[in-house]
């Protein structure tokens, strides 16, 4: 059947013809407005006065919307801890802060009119980066968590070798193509139609119903596909559509909004950025005997989703490692910045990225080749004695060393790594790296309830499908690879399957497609759907044609009935005259997971992904400029769903980690103003910047050992940490300069100008 195919995206050729449909190619309603943001530019003040009376008199302003406005709670916290304000009121807590919003006849005057207000601010004293939180001792946004096990200061005390260091990993503004938009459209009475850019339409249909104060059952919000998601609309939508909505309620008119980039860029969280002290206890051989690490991050004037994010760093600190005594804490740290949100890997990739650097200190520090520090740390096949994570869940689907002995030898790494190290003796300017590194990111929401989804399957009576699940699509693929799961489950083509945009009406109570776990969720979901008709159809054929279950085929697009054979059509028109119901609502909850945060305990994942990358660089040590002259990757995916998209997943995956560790540099200047806010200054990585050389594989021989949806594996976010294995090589090649005697700390993201100044400490050491 069509599960496990290679078929193309169902809008592949819609994306490249400019055909596929997103939310500003709709068309308007009739008399639609637009909105625009009025926004703070001090980081952190109280507001002594608003006058907005020239905003109001400007050509083509409709009405200006404050905090006053609101018919509901004026909070869009994602997690309901009331620390998000959708408009300012009394203070304002970061530089591009939303204090009110401006809705014009056009999206021009409203923006325009926007700059007109006047504005008198208390300024209040003010932090941005991580450094200075700490040195004011700014307040954490959440809880920290703590995970232990053994007994790390003894162990730390005994260890043979010891070394404290001091780790700075950068944030990624997100750089969907299509920025944040919503389009609002009022019904009667407290009805409300939005279409939303989000990850998550049953949260925004939540907030918009807080906002508006009415009941969920007043809203619906829909979503077709994102122009790319990453995360950052898996809360950060909810601002655009709750006053979209507000707006179109008070004036009984369609509004829409839709920021332009930069202000995109302002508003909006990204990646968070961290800070890691660490220190390491581990013997001559490289073998880590205790890890103690902080892992400091920028969380923005909220908390938003900075728990779970800081909660998935420490999950994710052990990276591929058995630390035998460990212990490991978090500080989400409050900053005046937007508030930093969900991006691919959700915290895994700077938890993993500190796990690799402590690799690398351990390496240069006994003088191996880091490779081999890194299989000497792995975790060990059940019975070893070393299957235990910091959170105390059992490795027990460890593939890490087939995967990357296989990829050695793929990538000819030894001997390349020790051609290159001939190459550097002898090379005065150009130097070259190479490091293979590993991926295993854990799959499941580690908040427990998330991990559940819906689908909702109708057979029309002349044999086509219509397909509705939880699910959103953001070019990942997913409604292609449930649309498959529902068609090889009535083996018919995947053509039969209609795809239909996400709506809190079909499917409710959903959680974010996010966390990697789209298919999983929701191809489970759907599959339960299908089979509950599917089983009815059987019944039926038991019945007209006095067969045995055991008698019934589903062929590809026919069903065998006993001897006689008849199409899938005629089955299912034959079932609907015997008045045999055709629709189901499937569901889906994910078994054996369980976690409790405040002992550091549980299950949190279901089971884990794993991947390895081989990336070559070459450095200028006289301007700090590189490329990536070759990478080679094995991921695993289980048995894929979809090979094609999921090789797709795994390149987009790579470059956007490498782009995060090597060009990506967000900057607030003493004002707390980002001044990178627009393709001029933020450099996201090119098509020319990819690695010259790309060979991209699926393990093929991989299977999930859980009962996943076809034993496939979540894909989305664990290759994106591939990119970590540039980073390393970016590393080496800089060590070239001491002669690899000394660890180079090469901090992320490593622009030029990091790889220069790299490059200057090591020759004067
Ligand atoms: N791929 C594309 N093309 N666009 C995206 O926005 N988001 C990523 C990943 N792959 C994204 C993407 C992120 S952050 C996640 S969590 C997953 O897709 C979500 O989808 P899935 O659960 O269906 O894999
Ligand atoms: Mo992905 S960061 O979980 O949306």
């Amino acid at each position: 059947g069509p599960m496990h195919a290679s078929l193309r995206h169902d809008s592949a050729h819609k994306h490249v013809t400019g055909t596929a449909e997103y939310i500003d190619d709709i068309p308007e309603p009739a008399g639609t407005l637009h909105a625009a943001l009025g926004l703070s530019d001090r980081a952190h003040a109280d507001i002594l006065s608003v006058d907005l009376s020239a905003v109001r008199a400007a050509p083509g302003v409709v009405t200006v919307l404050t905090a006053d406005d609101i018919p509901g709670v004026n909070d869009v916290s994602s997690n309901g801890s009331g620390d998000e304000r959708l408009l300012a009121t009394t203070k304002v807590e970061f530089h591009g802060q939303p204090i009110f919003v401006v809705i014009g006849e056009t999206r021009e005057q409203a923006r325009r009119a926007a700059r007109l207000a006047k504005i008198e601010y208390r300024d209040l004293p003010h932090w941005t980066d991580i450094d200075s939180a700490l040195e004011n001792n700014a307040p954490l946004v959440v809880t920290p968590m703590t995970l232990k096990r053994g007994t790390p200061e003894t162990e730390m005390a005994n260890a043979p070798r010891r070394l404290t260091g001091r780790f700075y990993v950068g944030g990624q503004e997100h750089f969907y193509l299509e920025s944040q938009i919503a389009l609002a459209i009022p019904g009667e009475d407290e009805d409300v139609t939005v279409w939303s850019s989000t990850q998550h339409p049953t949260e925004v249909q939540h907030m918009v119903a807080h906002v508006l104060h009415c009941a969920s059952h007043a809203v619906t919000v829909n979503t077709r596909r994102m122009g790319g998601g990453f995360g950052g609309k898996e809360t950060q939508g909810a601002h655009f559509a709750c006053l979209a909505a507000v707006a179109a309620k008070k004036l009984n008119r369609a509004v829409k909004f839709r920021p332009d980039r930069d202000e995109d860029m302002m508003v909006t969280g990204k990646r968070h950025d961290f800070r890691v002290d660490y220190e390491l206890g581990f013997d001559d051989e490289g073998r880590i005997h205790a890890v103690d690490a902080t892992f400091a991050a920028r969380c923005g004037f909220s908390s938003d989703l900075s728990g779970p994010v800081t909660d998935r760093a420490l999950f994710h600190a052990d990276s591929s490692y058995f630390y035998p005594h460990v212990h490991l804490t978090s500080k989400p740290l409050k900053t005046h910045t937007c508030s930093n949100t969900a991006f691919r890997g959700f915290g895994g990739p700077q938890g993993m990225v500190g796990g690799e650097r402590f690799i690398e200190e351990i390496a240069y520090g006994v003088g191996k080749d880091p490779l081999d520090i890194r299989k000497l740390n792995f975790y060990g096949e059940p019975g070893s004695g070393r299957t235990l994570t910091p959170y105390h869940q059992e490795v027990e689907d460890n593939i890490l060393l087939r995967l990357v002995e296989e990829l050695e030898t793929s990538s000819a790494y030894r001997a390349r790594r020790q051609a290159i190290i001939e190459f550097n003796q002898n090379s005065p300017v150009i130097r070259k790296g190479i490091a293979l590194t590993p991926v295993k990111f854990g799959i499941s929401f580690t908040m427990t309830a998330f991990n559940q989804a819906g689908a909702l399957v109708h057979v029309y009576s002349d044999g086509s499908i219509h397909l509705n699940h939880g699910g959103t699509e953001m070019g990942q693929g997913l409604y292609t690879k449930v649309a498959q799961v529902v068609a090889d489950t009535f083996n018919v083509d995947i053509e039969r399957v209609k795809i239909t945009a996400t709506t809190t009406g079909k499917v409710p109570n959903t959680s974010a497609t996010a966390a990697s776990s789209g298919s999983d969720l929701n191809g489970m979901a759907a599959y339960d759907a299908a089979r509950q008709i599917k089983d009815r159809l059987i019944d039926f054929a038991c019945r007209k044609w006095q067969a045995q279950a055991g008698d019934i085929e589903f062929l590809p697009n026919r069903v065998r009935i006993g001897t006689e054979t008849v199409s899938f059509d005629a089955l299912v028109k034959a079932a609907y005259f015997d008045r045999v119901q055709l629709s189901a609502a499937g569901f889906y909850k994910t078994p054996k997971i369980h976690w409790d945060r405040a002992a550091g305990k549980g299950r949190p994942f279901f089971y884990f992904a794993y991947g390895a990358a081989c990336s070559e660089v070459s450095i200028d040590t006289l301007t700090g400029e590189y490329l990536v002259d070759r990478t080679d990757i094995l991921h695993d995916v289980g048995k894929s769903l979809n090979p094609v998209i999921d090789i797709g997943q795994v390149e987009g995956a790579f470059v956007q980690g490498m782009g995060w560790l090597t060009t990506e540099e967000l900057w607030w200047d003493g004002k707390g103003r980002l001044r990178t806010h627009a393709p001029s200054t933020y450099k996201i990585p090119l098509a020319s910047d990819r690695p010259k050389i790309f060979n991209v594989k699926l393990a093929e021989w991989s299977e999930n050992r859980e009962q996943t949806i076809g034993r496939s594996k979540a894909v989305g976010e664990p290759p994106f940490m591939l990119g970590i294995s540039v980073l390393e090589a970016l590393s080496m090649a800089v060590a070239s300069i001491a002669d690899y005697r000394v660890c180079p700390r090469l901090d992320a993201p490593a622009t030029p100008e990091r790889v220069l100044m790299a490059v200057e400490r090591l020759k004067g050491m």
